[in-house]
């Protein structure tokens, strides 16, 4: 049986660490697992991932509906080419680095596009694929956005809960620029979902320290699927 893990969050929330954590643990498991980030992991999904950095040449910015287009694009072509085909396999896994409930929480909550719309497009990104269990890393914005640096929120950085480097440079980019308000819609957006969807959505309070966090993700996936991971 294929599991399908994935992990959603604010900017800053910690959530590809503990992706890559996950992954790490799985694959020391001997389980076929698959790490994959959104945008990304295709040659079109690193074109948008790529924009995504540094916007159009000349014009830089792109209506709402183009944003969420090129994210479901780039979402349409993971799934054909790579999440259908791994999950069918015996023994395997794949963690998401993002998902579909990004487009929910940024155009949908935070830009504004209408949810009915947005369930329309999703579906026929995803063709129903989705994932069997989602992480929410859950963080005030402000805390999340000074763990990634933007010192104009004036947090003090904890070292133990502090983004890795890494993080700081992929992490956001476009959405990190955005006011505070647009932020609090983001997260507000992804706890909505996890309150409509409680059997899939754990959500995690992302202010602990890492390793805390992680072995609560590790426990929570022993007992949800104890026959894909043995216990002990
Ligand atoms: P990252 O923080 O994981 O590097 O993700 C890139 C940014 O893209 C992040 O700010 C969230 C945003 N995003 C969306 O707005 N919609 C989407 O569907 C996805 C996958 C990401």
């Amino acid at each position: 049986m294929a599991l399908f893990i994935s992990f959603e969050g604010g900017e800053g929330s910690g959530k590809s660490t503990q992706a890559k954590i996950l992954h790490g643990r799985l694959a020391n498991l001997s389980i076929a697992v698959k790490f994959i980030r959104e945008p990304g992991a295709t040659e079109l999904g690193g074109y948008v991932r790529e924009w995504l950095k540094r916007g159009l040449p000349i014009e830089k910015t792109i209506s709402n509906h183009a944003e969420l287009f090129l994210f479901s694009a780039a979402r349409a072509e993971l799934v054909t080419k790579e999440l259908k085909h791994h999950l069918s396999k015996p023994n395997a896994a794949i963690v998401a680095d993002r998902y579909v409930d990004s487009t929910t929480a940024y155009q949908g909550y935070g830009r504004g596009i209408p949810l009915e719309q947005l369930e329309v497009v999703n579906a026929l990104a995803t063709q129903g694929v989705m994932p069997d269990l989602t992480f929410l890393l859950d963080i005030a914005p402000a805390e999340g956005l000074a763990r990634m640096g933007a010192v104009q929120y004036g947090f003090r950085l904890d070292d133990d809960m502090s983004a890795t480097e890494s993080e700081r440079h992929t992490e956001g980019g476009r959405f990190e620029d955005e006011p505070p308000d647009f932020h609090e819609r983001v997260r507000q957006g992804y706890l909505h979902l996890a309150a409509s969807e409680p059997d899939r959505f754990h959500i995690i309070d992302a202010a602990q320290p890492q390793h805390r966090i992680s072995n609560r993700i590790w426990e929570t996936l022993r007992l949800r699927f104890p026959e894909a991971i043995p216990q002990g």
